[in-house]
């Protein structure tokens, strides 16, 4: 019995809140930036370099990629859960610079222009990420800023940009490596204008040389420590052992202002099961990173919504126990003892270890009151308002036998006031 399904949530704010403490005591980049963990959304993982719109035109790098997902950072409650940024990655160049040296868009790809692109986001109520090279070339080949920090950082600026991925491919010696970093730090600061500075400099010298983090916090908002993710279970493992292995070198030097970049979140794409995205987003809050979504807001399912929206700082818990006859009680407890009732979101998913509602469950409020709450499927979500220490009991009945055509016709449509 008990399985306390928000017990990890408040371990990671917990942990979050014990890294801003500690945070505190180290020398952070004074840009007013990144006072919490970047929240946006970033295409690299899920849409890669993808250039050819004729062939791909819903997953190649364009203007109308970015401003789809604006549109439903907003449409579909992103933004009002803290996803801010919308970033672009590598492959958004144009090959060369233009007569003034100065980098462009593809212009097939991005007709409008990065700055159209900048007031769309904008007038969304979102900001925009952009991604540049420390070092010739981008890590896909485009060009790079070495030689043009200055008039690089300028032009983000006069296109609105406000964040900028600063990647370190084909960066020559160290010392250039470093002093390109640095360089393009002051040179975003002195633009004037609020541009968070994403940086990779610890991978990338890692290999050579211990990064020197109380440096690279002065002049970066989040650094990436290790390679990065791809959209499988072992590369997510690889992420955590690294960090396991180096917390040491790593934990006590994020906090307001700087933070350790650990990639971004796969959740919602292909490779990774449902505990294994539940693991990436527990361990990802624990690790207090920037959170970067790389998935496609357009093909979304509702249990990796879900789980990226959800916001509990949770004083709740989720007790349950099998009773006979394929029924479970099912008891959530608010152990808050400061302010009103509060609303517990959960998914049916995670009942009578994800068979309790599936397919198709009943599901009555016992106490404190007792309610019929209807017929749910396994992709339900409850919303169950508790008050301070009390607790809602509930009684879930498995229905083995298919339900028909129109009573999940009936579910879908008319949810109980009680159920989202
Ligand atoms: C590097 C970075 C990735 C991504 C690609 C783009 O590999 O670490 O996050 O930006 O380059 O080419």
């Amino acid at each position: 019995m008990g399985t306390a399904a928000g017990s990890w949530r408040g371990a990671a704010l917990a942990w979050a809140l014990a890294l801003l403490a500690a945070g505190g005591r180290v020398g952070a980049l004074e840009n007013g930036l990144a006072r919490t963990p970047t929240m946006g959304w970033l295409h690299w993982e899920r849409f890669l370099c993808s250039t050819d719109c004729a062939g791909e035109p819903l997953s190649c790098i364009s203007e109308q990629l970015f401003m789809q997902m604006a549109d439903l950072m907003v449409s579909d409650g992103w933004k009002d859960v803290g996803y801010e940024f919308v970033c672009i990655d590598d492959c958004w160049m144009a090959m060369t610079r233009d007569d003034q040296g100065r980098l462009q868009p593809d212009p097939e790809r991005f007709p409008s222009g990065i700055r159209k692109l900048a007031d769309y986001v904008h007038s969304k109520g979102l900001k925009l990420g952009i991604y540049g090279d420390v070092g010739n070339k981008t890590c896909a080949g485009f060009p790079g800023s070495y030689g043009y920090y200055d008039l690089d950082a300028q032009t983000f600026a006069d296109w609105g940009v406000d964040l900028l991925k600063f990647d370190g491919c084909n960066y020559g010696t160290l010392d250039q490596l470093a002093e390109g970093y640095r360089n393009m730090s002051l040179a975003l600061n002195n633009t004037g204008r609020s541009i968070v500075y994403s940086c990779e400099w610890p991978l990338y010298m890692r290999p050579m040389q211990k990064p020197n983090y109380t440096e690279i916090k002065h002049y970066c908002n989040h650094w990436r420590n290790y390679g990065d993710i791809y959209d499988a279970w072992n590369s997510v493992k690889n992420i955590l052992d690294w960090t396991a292995l180096h917390q040491d070198s790593i934990v006590d030097i994020a906090g307001p202002g700087g933070w350790n970049d650990p990639d971004m979140l796969v959740i919602g794409n292909f490779g990774l099961s449902w505990d294994q995205q539940l693991t990436q987003m527990a361990l990802w809050a624990i690790m207090a990173a920037p959170l970067l979504m790389s998935n496609d807001l357009r093909h979304v399912s509702p249990q990796a919504k879900w789980l990226l929206q959800n916001k509990e700082d949770n004083n709740f818990e989720l007790w349950e126990r099998p009773l006979s006859r394929g029924a479970y009680a099912v008891a959530v407890l608010n152990r808050q003892e400061i302010g009103g009732p509060q609303i517990f979101s959960f998914s049916t998913s995670f009942l009578g270890n994800g068979l309790a509602c599936n397919p198709v469950c009943s599901i009555q409020q016992i106490l404190p009151t007792s309610e019929d709450w209807g017929l749910h499927n396994w992709v339900s979500f409850l919303n169950v308002e508790v008050n301070p220490t009390g607790t809602v009991l509930l009684k879930v009945v498995v229905i083995t036998e298919p339900p028909d055509e129109k009573l999940v016709m009936n579910m879908n449509k008319n949810p109980s006031p009680d159920i989202l």
